[in-house]
């Protein structure tokens, strides 16, 4: 089958590889139709994810049609459209009993640190993921959903990850009604983040970005107000200015380790590695934030940091909430609001690539070119049959 295989840092290409077949009673094989290339991926693209083998696949956000299934499969059948959360979880452990399915003790060597990702290097499980032609979907009974008749399957996809997180953001922001919230990051993620916020009770949002384009488009998806850090000299004090110079009631990380703005922290965080990352946004959120306010990270990061104002957070009285998202715990929430007609995911939709093009499709979005945000990878086969 054609397949995305990782060759080393910034070198990606679509390549055949042996399609996967049933190891397990449990799994499901997937005719991929839709996969989309996730913020999440560039970091691996990049080259920042320890334990990123080569030769393996990409992908966590990926729509398709149930293939084949294992003999103890019973909640799927043949020919089923189902959408995959990007969590792998195995849905009966202490985490997933609390729905914390991101945190899955089941599914992954190292499961104390993190929990399974389809396509996320061996750190999280080593699962190959679903810019593929196929794809093996290991306890197919937990993790995939059927996509209701009625429910646009571009929509669908965005409810494998970037809605869901965005979702989530909003949610571990505790946001009381009429707050002001500020989102760092105008990718997919932060685009929804600042969408959630809203549907969760929000007052005012602000969103951070320094790309031109995609704050426009936040703008516009949002209807919020927008900030270029670019523009401004101390982004603290700005949000102050803009706030009765009292911060912002809840900031949200949606960028991660990858963030810009700030020349040591990029030098020691991303050129020189000797930290998990850039904590430019982390520095900005803690400082920006009122005393007694909610800083929410879905931002990824590497496990280590030294320089985090973790004094500037306990002497404000914040409270910091973070995790991966859990997928599955909002998808009926947030197919009701599709159905309702209250959010249309696929609005973020930039570009759509036949799975041969990955390459390029990884190029465009890492170096935001063509006014990039979010791209769906087609897979050769899928196009006839939907
Ligand atoms: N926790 C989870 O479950 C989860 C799920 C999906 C993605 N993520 C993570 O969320 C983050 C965002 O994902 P995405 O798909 O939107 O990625 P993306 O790369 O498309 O967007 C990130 C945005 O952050 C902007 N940015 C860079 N530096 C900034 C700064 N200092 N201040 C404000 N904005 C800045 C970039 O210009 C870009 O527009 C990534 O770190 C990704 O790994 C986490
Ligand atoms: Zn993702
Ligand atoms: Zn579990």
């Amino acid at each position: 089958m054609l397949a995305m295989n990782y060759r080393g840092p910034y070198r990606v290409r679509a390549e055949q590889k042996s399609a996967p077949y049933i190891e397990h009673p449990g799994d499901a094989i997937i005719r991929v139709n839709r996969a989309c290339i996730c913020g999440s991926d560039l970091h691996l693209y990049h080259g920042l994810v320890p334990d990123t083998r080569v030769g393996t696949t990409f992908g966590h956000e990926f729509t398709g049609v149930v293939e084949e299934i294992g003999s103890e499969v019973q909640n799927l059948k043949v020919g089923d459209q189902v959408l995959v959360p990007f969590n792998v979880f195995c849905g009966s452990c202490y985490f997933c009993q609390r729905e914390l399915y991101s945190n899955c003790h089941s599914v992954n060597p190292e499961a104390s640190a993190i929990g399974g990702i389809y396509g996320y290097s061996h750190s999280t499980g080593g699962y190959d993921g679903g810019q593929a032609e196929y794809v093996r979907v290991p306890m197919a009974d937990v993790g995939p959903t059927v996509i209701p008749a009625d429910l646009d399957l571009d929509d669908a996809v965005l409810l494998t990850d970037a809605s869901p997180t965005g979702y989530q953001a909003a949610e571990m922001g505790d946001i009381r009604e009429g707050e002001t919230v500020v989102v760092f990051g105008a990718g997919p993620v932060g685009i929804f983040a600042a969408k959630s916020a809203w549907l969760l009770g929000a007052g005012r949002v602000i969103v951070v970005d320094h790309v031109d384009y995609r704050l426009e488009f936040v703008k516009n998806f949002a209807q919020c107000e927008i900030v270029n850090f670019k523009e401004v000299k101390d982004m603290a004090v700005h949000i102050k200015k803009m706030t009765d110079w009292m911060g912002a009631d809840v900031c949200i990380d949606a960028v991660g380790c990858e963030a810009a703005g700030n020349f040591a922290q990029s030098l020691t965080g991303i050129k020189l590695k000797l930290q998990g990352g850039s904590a430019t946004v982390l520095h900005r959120c803690i400082n920006t934030v009122r005393k007694g306010g909610k800083v929410s990270i879905v931002g990824v990061y590497g496990p280590t940091f030294n320089a985090i104002p973790i004094g500037n957070a306990v002497n404000k009285g914040l409270t910091l909430r973070m995790n991966q998202a859990s997928v599955k715990r909002h998808l009926p929430r947030l197919i009701e609001h599709i159905q309702a007609g209250r959010i249309k995911p696929s609005e973020i939709i930039t570009h759509r690539m036949p799975l041969e093009e990955v390459a390029d499709a990884y190029h465009m979005f890492s170096s935001k070119l063509d006014n990039c945000i979010k791209t769906v990878l087609v897979p050769p086969r899928s196009i006839a049959s939907n």
